[in-house]
């Protein structure tokens, strides 16, 4: 039985975690802290998750951590999991992160885009948490940084065009995502009555998941990738789609590239590469970890376009999360994921 904490509990992704983690037969919940709420049961603070979590959420107190887990998943703003990660691997616990403090290859990458008083990883060694390109690595890691959700889906729409070498090295991003996106804490940009019946790009070509995308696309590629990457917000709770226009190098039909796609993701239960003339939905997603990618090729122009849609909340984060744990603990990857998408 794995001993679970989970730090920022009452956060989107924390009661995503323990939504999951209420159908995980090797796991048993122990921790859960909040600065708000601690104090309280957690079913009282989330009545959906009433009769599944009676845990009592607590001030976050490192030593009753190191006490009672094995892994704890920090749900919490970038920034905070690095102030805690050498004491919990020196102490034998693991920790998946969420937030953006170890997901960066070169940590100067990060200090550039994020705010830090740190100047390097200190004794931690960190893997990126994304199970269908780093299985290998995540397999013996005590510390994982979990994709973001953008990346999530830009960079299983192009790994294998880029394994491929199927596509120029200039790539332009267009995302759309749903609300829960931003978290639950309240902005006036997320109120209903500001983004309801709208959509609008935010953070253009200065979003924070622009190097993340890089790193990864660039190490697929095995050159200096550069992305110009457009994040929209839309009127939705949960969801993100990604649609990814890249030059092609040489001209291909869709039914090779459409091989060559199915073949990368063959092994792969949680990315469906959908049949030629199919486009992925946020709605056909929703709820689950699955990724579906659609294709087309724009032969006037020359043109692949890749469609990948995800729930950000799932395969986009707290779904992932317990995929990264099942793969460190030598657990089935699927084990407590096997939710079927929400439809309508
Ligand atoms: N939402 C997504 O789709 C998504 C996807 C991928 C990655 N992420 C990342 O996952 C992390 C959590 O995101 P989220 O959407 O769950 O955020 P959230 O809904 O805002 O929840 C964050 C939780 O952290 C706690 N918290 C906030 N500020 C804190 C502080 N200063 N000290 C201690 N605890 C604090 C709060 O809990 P209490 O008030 O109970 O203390 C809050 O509930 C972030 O790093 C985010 O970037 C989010």
């Amino acid at each position: 039985m794995v001993r679970v904490g989970i730090l920022g509990a009452t956060g989107y992704t924390g009661v995503e975690l323990i939504r999951i983690l209420s159908n995980h037969e090797d796991v048993q919940i122990k921790y859960l802290s909040s600065q708000n709420f601690n104090g309280k049961k957690f079913e009282d603070v989330y009545p959906s998750l009433k009769g599944f979590c009676k845990v009592e959420l607590q001030e976050l107190n490192i030593d009753d951590i190191v006490e009672n887990c094995d892994v704890v998943f920090t749900a919490l703003p970038s920034g905070y999991a690095m102030n805690i990660a050498e004491k919990l691997c020196n102490c034998g616990v693991k920790l998946i992160d969420l937030g953006a403090d170890f997901r960066f290859d070169d940590f100067k990458t990060y200090k550039k885009w994020y705010e830090t008083d740190k100047d390097d990883y200190g004794s931690v060694s960190r893997v990126y948490g994304l199970p269908e390109i780093h299985r290998q690595e995540i397999k013996n890691a005590m510390v994982v940084g979990n994709p973001g959700c953008y990346p999530t889906s830009v960079i299983l729409g192009l790994a294998p065009a880029l394994k491929g070498e199927i596509i120029e090295n200039h790539i332009i991003i267009d995302s759309k995502s749903g609300v829960s996106g931003a978290g639950h804490s309240p902005k006036l940009g997320n109120m209903y009555a500001e983004c309801n019946e709208s959509i609008k790009p935010y953070n253009v070509a200065k979003h924070r998941h622009i190097p993340e995308i890089e790193q990864e696309l660039s190490n697929l590629n095995c050159e200096d990738t550069k992305v110009i990457f457009t994040p929209h917000l839309t009127p939705m709770t949960r969801g993100i789609l990604s649609t990814m226009y890249c030059k092609l190098k040489k001209d291909i039909s869709i039914e090779s590239l459409h091989e060559i796609y199915s073949e990368f993701y063959k092994d792969e239960y949680f990315v469906k590469v959908l049949d030629i003339g199919e486009y992925p939905s946020t709605k056909s997603v929703y709820g689950s970890n699955f990724c579906h990618i659609g294709l087309e090729i724009d032969k006037r122009t020359g043109t692949l376009i890749v469609m990948s849609s995800i729930d950000n909340l799932v395969k986009g984060a707290s779904g992932q999360a317990v995929q990264n744990m099942n793969i460190m603990f030598g657990i089935d990857e699927d084990k407590g994921l096997k939710m079927v998408p929400v439809f309508p």
